[in-house]
């Protein structure tokens, strides 16, 4: 496994793993790396024969009351995990790497990013696919693999591989949960034990979401209404958002059919969390 800090390097060593034939993949990430991440660099080792995993803390994605300082870094923790994983490329970037000065460019997608995460976090959506951009650049014709966890991302970067007409396949992969169904994050870590167990409060929350809709209720406002409910009654958690929308569009339907997703974001302590579940409604 080899570890690069120049984009040029890498861009070489793919196009030569290309040239040999190769499968590239990129799995981006911002370290911190836990068994969600682990799951998208399994599915890559499968599909691919030249697997590249990124690194790098975008301070272009963090507000500025957020957590970009106290963000964790441990970039020897991150290679040992790596090291059994059959990675072949960790490309872990400093920000002058990335962002050389002056940097005036910005990748923009619109509609999507303005609601949910776009509305809490004001500029996030555009520091993502800003870097995503940049990354995929860097790596070339690739597949991209990226988590459900964060699906109003997954949605935004691949209608931003569609309309630039990347040379990339964006892969989707299934959320990790632990077992009581709290979903995999890098900001886990932040929560108390106390926190800890209230977090589960949203994976809950989609789950009543999920049990409304299944018990006949087709508004999407009277489900979105039940999943607040469950997140009200968590004295540890503040609601941020519910809602029920269509899995492309990410717009609210005027009443549920077919597959909808479920979204939830709350505040938990001083982490903020958020999850989706997928529900398919029968003809
Ligand atoms: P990060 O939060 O490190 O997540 C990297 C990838 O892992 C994302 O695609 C995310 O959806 C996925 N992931 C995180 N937790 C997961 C879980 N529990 N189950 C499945 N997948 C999970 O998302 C980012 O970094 C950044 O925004 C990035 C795309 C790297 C751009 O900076």
């Amino acid at each position: 496994m080899k570890l690069v800090q120049s984009p040029l390097e890498v861009a070489v060593l793919a196009e030569e793993a290309r040239q040999r034939l190769k499968r590239v993949a990129l799995v981006p990430t911002m370290g911190a790396l836990h068994a969600g991440h682990g799951e998208l660099i399994a599915r890559a080792v499968r599909d691919c024969d030249f697997v590249v995993v990124s690194i790098f803390v975008n301070p272009l994605q963090f507000g500025p009351g957020e957590d970009l300082a106290a963000y964790p870094r441990d970039l020897e923790a991150d290679l040992e995990f790596l090291a059994t994983r059959a990675v072949d490329l960790v490309f872990a970037p400093g920000v002058e790497q990335m962002y050389p000065q002056p940097f005036l460019t910005t990748v923009h997608v619109s509609r999507l990013t303005e609601r949910f995460e776009g509305a809490a976090r004001p500029g996030h959506f555009d520091g993502v696919t800003t870097v995503v951009t940049k990354l995929l650049a860097i790596l070339g014709p690739c597949r991209a693999y990226f988590g459900e966890k964060d699906f109003q991302q997954l949605v935004v970067v691949k209608k931003l591989v569609a309309d630039l007409n990347l040379p990339v396949e964006v892969v989707a992969c299934p959320t990790v949960r632990e077992e009581d169904g709290l979903a995999l994050s890098s900001r886990n870590r932040y929560l108390s034990p106390a926190e800890r167990e209230a977090a589960t409060v949203l994976y809950r929350s989609l789950l009543q979401g999920s049990a409304e809709i299944a018990a006949g209720e087709r508004d999407p406002e009277v489900v979105a209404g039940a999943m607040e409910q469950v997140i009200a009654a968590e004295p540890l958690a503040r609601l941020d958002y519910a809602a029920v929308v269509d899995p492309v569009t990410l717009e609210v339907p005027p009443f549920i059919r077919g597959e909808v997703r479920l979204l939830v974001a709350a505040k938990v302590g001083p982490a903020r969390l958020i999850d989706n579940l997928a529900v398919e409604v029968p003809d």
